[in-house]
């Protein structure tokens, strides 16, 4: 194995987070929308080139590979989890052809690749047998400390995890990170010696620092640019705090090409999410999951906006949600518009307040600006849809289709009781309740004749009076 230049990433992530309290398995709470390893996944793979990437599981290892498996990685199980050290263990058969390996943390999700660049060229130079990221954090409480063999010296003697430090070393403030490059051949030589005589009855991966020490072996350890992106989370709240520093930082990538958002720290956008530039962000939007925003659009407060593709010039105003949906250019959305999934409105079209649509597309600048439901139909271009206007899609047992033409005038309260289709030009008078095809250009009405009785009222008065 040695000299065959061959890397390996194995990314430890078997432990349960007990102290999070949570029955999802750890490495799958989520900051920024995506679960921990698989932002670990993603910057493992952005700079270095590893040649395979091991995966160590075991605590609900079905619910780990199916959130993961889409990136192509290999898995190593640990059936029992007795330590990131026993988690090395166990990956040995798998790790023992790299002539190096770097192990990270799947825990510790804002580690930056440019980081990870950085460990991995500093072990090459120094020809270490371990090197550690290190980190001074505000707080080291909970983490394990480095013990330089001198004050300023890059080599390491040992790292000491906090319950074994003794009161003098308490004031140690740099960090093991958790993450380390190792000549795999010289982790391989200590691993056996691991014992789990500590606080936590555990085989303690950072044991193998002091080991390799005592063997003659050279250990060091190069300090991450911000200790941000070591911090780990033991419980919820911790977890919220990185998801903050994660989505300012996101939101930061996405002013820099040109977005406005304002109030940052308000808004929820997610890791993936995409949004061209001079688009407008107001105060408390969420920009979830796949979305993609063009350029140039405006996009108001309160409005959520989950798996979109929108365009440019688009007006979302206030209080919309949009799932699953396409906004195209020039459309003009809300306020309170709910666009659920299949919603798909085209180039300059209008839908208006307490307007919702299911499995819809509208045309180009079809309006729905009032009230409506729309659901399983299809809206020509320059179709106006008038206040109060429902599709009424489903019988109780399925769905049916409403096809509305072009330039068609839907008049308000109007219903349309699916199977039903109206040709191009059609007017439907308002309050028709529609169960039939309407040919092109013709007028549907379909309510009760009024009926009006002259000075009916008057009579009636004047008869209850003489009573
Ligand atoms: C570990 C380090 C500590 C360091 C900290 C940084 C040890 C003994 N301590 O502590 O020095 O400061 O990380 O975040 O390594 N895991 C397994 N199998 C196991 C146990 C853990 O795969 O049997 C995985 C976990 O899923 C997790 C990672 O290893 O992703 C770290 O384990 P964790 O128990 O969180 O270690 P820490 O107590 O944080
Ligand atoms: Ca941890």
């Amino acid at each position: 194995m040695d000299g065959n230049n061959r890397l390996a990433i194995v990314i430890m992530a078997a432990g349960k987070g007990t102290r999070l309290k949570s029955r999802r398995p750890k490495v799958l709470h989520e900051i920024g929308g995506k679960p921990l390893l698989l932002h670990v996944i993603t910057a493992a793979r952005a700079i270095v080139e590893p040649d395979d990437i091991h995966v160590v599981i075991g605590h609900q290892a079905e619910r780990v590979i199916e959130a993961v498996s889409s990136t192509g990685v290999r898995f190593v199980e640990q059936t029992e989890q007795h330590g990131t050290g026993h988690a090395i263990q166990c990956a040995a058969e798998a790790i023992h052809d790299y002539e190096n390996i770097l192990v990270l943390s799947g825990d510790v999700p804002l580690i930056r690749p440019e980081t990870i660049q950085t460990l991995w060229s500093f072990h090459r130079e120094q020809e270490a047998a371990m090197t550690i990221l290190t980190a001074h954090p505000e707080n080291p409480t909970g983490y394990g400390r480095i013990l330089r063999k001198a004050e300023g010296s890059t080599e390491v003697s040992a790292i000491v995890e906090q319950k074994s430090l003794r009161p003098e070393q308490l004031e140690i403030g740099e960090i093991n990170s958790g993450i380390y490059a190792f000549r795999t051949s010289e982790l391989l030589a200590q691993l056996g010696k691991l014992q789990a005589n500590n606080a936590h009855g555990e085989l303690y991966l950072t044991d193998v620092a002091a080991l390799l020490v005592s063997a003659g072996k050279k250990v060091v350890a190069v300090e991450a640019a911000q200790a941000v992106e070591v911090l780990g989370a033991n419980t919820i709240a911790e977890m919220m705090e990185l998801d903050a520093t994660f989505r300012l930082a996101n939101a930061r990538r996405l002013m820099a090409q040109g977005v406005t958002i304002f109030r940052p720290e308000t808004c929820v956008i997610d890791a993936e999410v995409e949004v061209d530039a001079d688009t407008v962000i107001e105060p408390f939007v969420q920009l979830l999951g796949r979305t993609k925003i063009g350029f140039e659009s405006r996009i108001r407060s309160y409005t959520v906006i989950e798996n979109c593709t929108v365009g440019n010039n688009v007006l979302l105003r206030q209080s919309c949600v949009l799932t699953d949906s396409t906004v195209e250019d020039g459309a003009k959305i809300g306020p309170f518009a709910h666009l659920r999934p299949g919603s798909e409105i085209g180039p300059e079209a209008h839908v208006g307040n307490f307007v919702e649509t299911k499995k819809t597309k509208l045309g180009k600048g079809a309006k729905a600006n009032h009230l409506t439901y729309l659901g399983d139909a299809e809206v020509g271009a320059a179709t106006n849809i008038g206040a109060g206007v429902i599709t009424c899609n489903y019988d109780g047992v399925n769905k049916f289709k409403t096809t509305i033409g072009k330039g068609v005038f839907v008049g308000s309260d109007s219903t349309l009781v699916a199977p039903v289709e109206i040709g191009d030009g059609a007017y439907i008078g308002a309050g028709s309740c529609i169960t039939k095809e309407v040919p092109a250009n013709a007028l549907a009405v379909a309510r009760a004749q009024q009926i009006v009785k002259e000075d009916w009222a008057t009579e009636k008065r004047a008869h209850q009076k003489k009573q």
